[in-house]
């Protein structure tokens, strides 16, 4: 089984410009250069969707100077990074709680959003985005979808068609950097099946070997779904 959707925690930028004596936000930086070299590996790999974990609905709990630092980061993403994601025939798509954030940057979402639509490859950003808080979100619209969908839907599909990740398949292998073993809020109900990947290396040290060896570890699982071994 080939991966279709990737999905990453990109952890331990913090401990990396730590390392260096840098502040914080120069591995943030470097963070978000890993993330423009990964999207190619995956491209290269025949991966169709990537949906990074950005900023979770509980690092709004940082010092003002980060979490201003990390704003300011992503908003220069999307207007540096604009040209080449239409060119490449990115789509750009973000999950997450989006009216948390500035309205410039909100703005600048939904402009690049538009912009990428025709895209063939997705790339999803998870911004101010937390797990629980995207199935509470669902949940509000959740008996509105049912009454219009008819008695006999499958609920759970309905369901999941009112979370941020409605037309986006489930992640296949989710990878987390940095060595934590968690989870930390992120897919909660997406991930049922996903295949879970650690690795201590830092995020902004994540290269195409790393990668490589997180699909070679994915080909030898088996997934059974819950169904029985041939
Ligand atoms: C991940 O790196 C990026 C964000 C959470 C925004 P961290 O900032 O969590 O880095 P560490 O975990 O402190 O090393
Ligand atoms: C998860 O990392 C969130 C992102 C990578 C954006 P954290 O560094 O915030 O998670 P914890 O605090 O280690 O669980
Ligand atoms: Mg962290």
């Amino acid at each position: 089984m080939d991966v279709q959707h990737l999905a990453i925690i990109m952890d331990g930028n913090g401990r990396w410009a730590k390392k260096r004596h840098l502040p914080r936000l120069a591995g943030h930086r470097a963070g978000a250069d890993a993330l423009d070299r990964v999207m190619h590996y995956c491209k290269d790999a025949g991966i169709r969707y990537l949906t990074v974990y950005a900023f979770s609905t509980e690092n709004w709990k940082r010092s003002k100077l980060e979490v201003s630092g990390l704003m300011r980061l992503l908003s220069s993403f999307i207007k540096s990074k604009a040209k080449a994601l239409v060119r490449d025939g990115v789509r750009f798509r973000v999950i997450g709680r989006r009216t948390d954030l500035s309205e410039k940057l909100q703005r600048e979402i939904a402009a690049l959003e538009e912009r990428t639509k025709k895209g063939d490859f997705t790339l999803v950003v998870a911004l101010s985005y937390g797990g629980r808080d995207e199935i509470v979100r669902a949940a509000a619209k959740f008996s509105e979808a049912l009454r219009l969908s008819g008695d006999d839907a499958d609920h759970e599909q309905v369901f999941a068609s009112c979370l941020d990740t409605a037309d986006i398949p489930d992640p296949d292998l989710l990878i987390r950097t940095s060595g934590e073993l968690r989870i930390s809020n992120f897919m909660l109900w997406q991930s049922a099946y996903t295949e879970f990947y650690f690795t201590d290396v830092l995020w902004p040290d994540f290269g195409r070997e790393d990668f490589d060896k997180a699909l070679e570890a994915f080909s030898m699982r088996e997934r059974r779904m819950g169904g029985r071994l041939k």
